[in-house]
């Protein structure tokens, strides 16, 4: 039997209501696996803020750091919203990432049969079925860039970087990846105008070379955005920016019903690797009991097959979310007609009591 570290942070807003949904099926699992997880709760973001004045103290770097793996709710909110940009709650998340060295972001969007109806595509084109991952490169671009202002706060910059050496690991993430499921990589740029898009694209291209099993284009960055709407069967693995990932990811996930519903792993070179569901704070709804959390319980199963081994569980947790959907129960983001509506908790215990 082994013990297993997670780090939890619970962040803002909605953060504490749907983590806590997810310990309960780590809570669950432990019960069925006779494996222990030893929880270590943390602050980063709002409530850190609130606490030690700055958003990523020390000591939460050093228990993730000493984990198997973190488990993370959202961070921000309106309270915080006016300090600046270095002590934001936004600015912990991604201090997070990158004193982690999780460069690699895996952002899957699957629609699940059953919300066929609650997908905001015409129903035809809904039934090819969806089903990518995006990868997003997190630690580089123009989120880690030079920024700043000049001419007396009268001009503000930011800068989009990239080292061939930054492009070509998550390059090879994407293209392992594509081994995995269905041999299909499109890596999306603005090549047609950036620099940084011209060297990304010439080391994709070269990786590409490596996998001559594996179909692959590039795509510009403004014509994904539409064929994402117009036929997202035709992606598998998306490989892209820090930016381009953070945008198309909220773009991909409304095709499979609800944001909602799209988990995340962050993963660098080594075990460890941070979960969050890819939704923010959602402070307009926090402590209503409103959120959907199979975003984070998702997460959880990310969590089971890359940073502990236990797929065998993942799959379970997935199985489970997937028959608590057939069964009609929605919360309110993925409510459609004839369903049954719950409430945050009442989605966690179903999920839970379906996991055998
Ligand atoms: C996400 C979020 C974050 C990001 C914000 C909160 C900094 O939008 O994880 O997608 O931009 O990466
Ligand atoms: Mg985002």
């Amino acid at each position: 039997m082994a013990e297993y570290k997670i780090a939890v942070i619970d962040g803002d807003g909605i953060g504490p209501e749907i983590v806590a949904q997810a310990i309960k099926i780590l809570k669950k699992i432990e019960n069925l696996s006779g494996n222990t997880f030893v929880f270590e709760h943390v602050l980063m973001g709002g409530r850190a803020i609130d606490e030690f004045g700055e958003p990523l103290p020390q000591e939460t770097i050093d228990v993730c750091l000493n984990s198997d793996a973190v488990l993370l709710g959202a961070v921000g909110g309106p309270k915080w919203d006016n300090l600046p940009g270095h002590l934001r709650p936004e600015a912990g998340l991604l201090g997070i990432r990158s004193a982690l060295g999780l460069f690699a972001n895996l952002r899957p969007a699957i629609l699940y049969r059953p919300l066929i109806d609650a997908c905001q595509l015409r129903r035809d084109i809904a039934e090819r079925g969806i089903d990518l991952v995006v990868v997003r490169e997190l630690t580089g671009g123009i989120y880690f860039g030079e920024r700043g202002f000049k001419d007396d706060g009268k001009t503000a910059y930011d800068t989009e970087i990239y080292s061939e050496q930054e492009v070509e690991r998550i390059a090879r993430i994407g293209f392992e990846l594509a081994k995995t499921r269905r041999k299909n990589v499109i890596s999306i740029d603005k090549a047609n105008v950036l620099e940084s898009s011209r060297l990304w694209r010439k080391v994709v291209e070269r990786v590409a070379q490596d996998y001559p099993d594996i179909a692959f284009q590039n795509m510009l960055v403004d014509n994904a955005a539409m064929q994402i709407i117009r036929d997202p069967s035709q992606f598998d693995v998306i490989i892209t920016t820090n930016m381009f990932g953070d945008i198309l990811s909220d773009e991909a996930s409304m095709t499979t019903g609800s944001i909602g519903m799209l988990p995340s792993a962050s993963l660098g070179s080594s075990k460890l690797g941070l979960y969050e569901p890819i939704h923010g704070s959602a402070p307009d709804i926090a402590g209503q009991d409103k959120a959907n959390p199979i975003a984070t319980i998702l997460s959880v199963a990310m969590m089971l097959r890359s940073s502990i081994h236990m797929p065998e569980y993942a799959q379970k947790i997935e199985d489970a979310v997937s028959s608590v959907l057939e069964d009609g129960y929605r919360t309110g983001d993925i409510m459609s007609e004839g369903k049954t509506l719950v409430g945050c908790e009442k989605m966690g215990d179903l999920i839970a009591d379906a996991i055998d």
